[in-house]
């Protein structure tokens, strides 16, 4: 086995490159709109998967590694987290992807295994996103003991034509909200999402990034923070929202976090979705999308009731270094 060895770094991003362009009719499930069924699944996958990631490669914002392993070749291209590192006390790299010119999964662990060595040293972590179509890659990470830590359902909505105002009783959030707010991701514990599955992190730890998380989409890393208006009555829920972003000529928003304490008002996910929603249709939103655990029953009845489709599936796995 041997990794890059005398190539340049630049001369691997562009044998990555070429072997993306040849690959695209097998990966455009890498595109994270490949719901889009309207549009070509090879040019999405170019513009919304390929370019972006390449554009992160070249500067050098993401590294590329090359392992050769029989004469067959993995790239794993990742990247370090920096805000992620110093909120949990220890290195954090997201792999942005694990891609080869062949489709053999134990050739692709023993790569990851390799680049694991080189590249890690103990109480570092990383996770990466893997679509479910991928199972040569999956069944790698799983070879190389990374384990599965949650199954991700990508909902969109397309609907926006029927949205109307339905007067909720809902407000957009301030910065006073911001303690409650906190409070409550913390307290409306979601046992499925990444962090709070992954046995790397406590519960502490995990509640902590959560609320940490919502104080900070009031803060603007969200445009949309929606929560109750009743008279009286202290936010009990909140839903977080970003503004559409045109994606190939279709205006695309998403949902960002939520968690509602329903122990005296149930149902609010939906009407804080119909507030949102309206919200965000005065900003000529075309699609809406929202991810939710394979496991989150009550989002995906919330997210179907309302008129979510499911666009498509991915599995979340991670690895801490020992
Ligand atoms: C998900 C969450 C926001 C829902 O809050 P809520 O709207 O107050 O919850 P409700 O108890 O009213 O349940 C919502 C709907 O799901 C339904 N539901 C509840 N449990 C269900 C189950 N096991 N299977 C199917 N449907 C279920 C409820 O009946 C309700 O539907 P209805 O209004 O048509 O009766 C809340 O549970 C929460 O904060 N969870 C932790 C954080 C989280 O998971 N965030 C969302 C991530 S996508």
């Amino acid at each position: 086995m041997s990794t890059s060895g005398s190539t340049t770094l630049m001369d691997t991003a562009d044998e990555l490159s070429s072997l993306l362009q040849r690959r695209v009719p097998e990966m455009t499930f890498y595109s994270p709109y490949s719901f889009l069924r309207n549009i070509n699944p090879e040019t999405l996958c170019r513009e919304t998967f390929i370019e972006p990631l390449l554009q992160s490669v070249y500067p050098g914002k993401a590294t590329v590694s090359a392992v050769t392993t029989n004469g067959q070749k993995t790239y794993i291209v990742w990247k370090a987290l920096p805000w992620d590192s110093e909120h949990f006390h220890r290195r954090v790299f997201r792999i942005e992807l694990v891609t080869s010119d062949h489709d053999n999964a134990e050739a692709i662990s023993v790569a990851l295994k390799s680049f694991l060595v080189k590249f890690t040293e103990r109480g570092d972590y990383l996770f990466i996103t893997v679509p479910c179509e991928d199972l040569p890659v999956l069944h790698a990470l799983s070879y190389a003991g990374f384990r599965m830590v949650e199954t991700r359902l990508n909902y969109f909505f397309p609907g926006f034509i029927a949205v109307e105002d339905v007067k909720a009783p809902v407000r957009m959030a301030g910065e006073e909200d911001i303690p409650v707010l906190r409070e409550i991701a913390m307290r409306k514990r979601n046992r499925f999402d990444r962090v709070h599955a992954d046995p790397a992190f406590t519960d502490k730890e995990a509640d902590n990034y959560l609320g940490t998380f919502a104080a900070q989409c009031v803060r603007g890393f969200a445009d949309i923070v929606m929560v109750p208006d009743i008279p009286g009555v202290k936010p009990f829920g909140f839903l977080a929202a970003n503004n559409p972003e045109k994606i190939m000529g279709v205006n695309i928003a998403k949902l960002v976090l939520a968690a509602v304490d329903n122990r005296e008002y149930r149902g609010w996910l939906s009407d804080l979705l119909l507030g949102v929603m309206y919200e965000l249709k005065k900003k000529n939103t075309d699609v809406l999308t929202t991810i939710t655990q394979a496991s989150n029953r009550p989002a995906i009845h919330v997210w179907e009731n309302a008129g979510f489709v499911l666009g498509f599936v991915n599995h979340v796995y991670s690895y801490s270094a020992k």
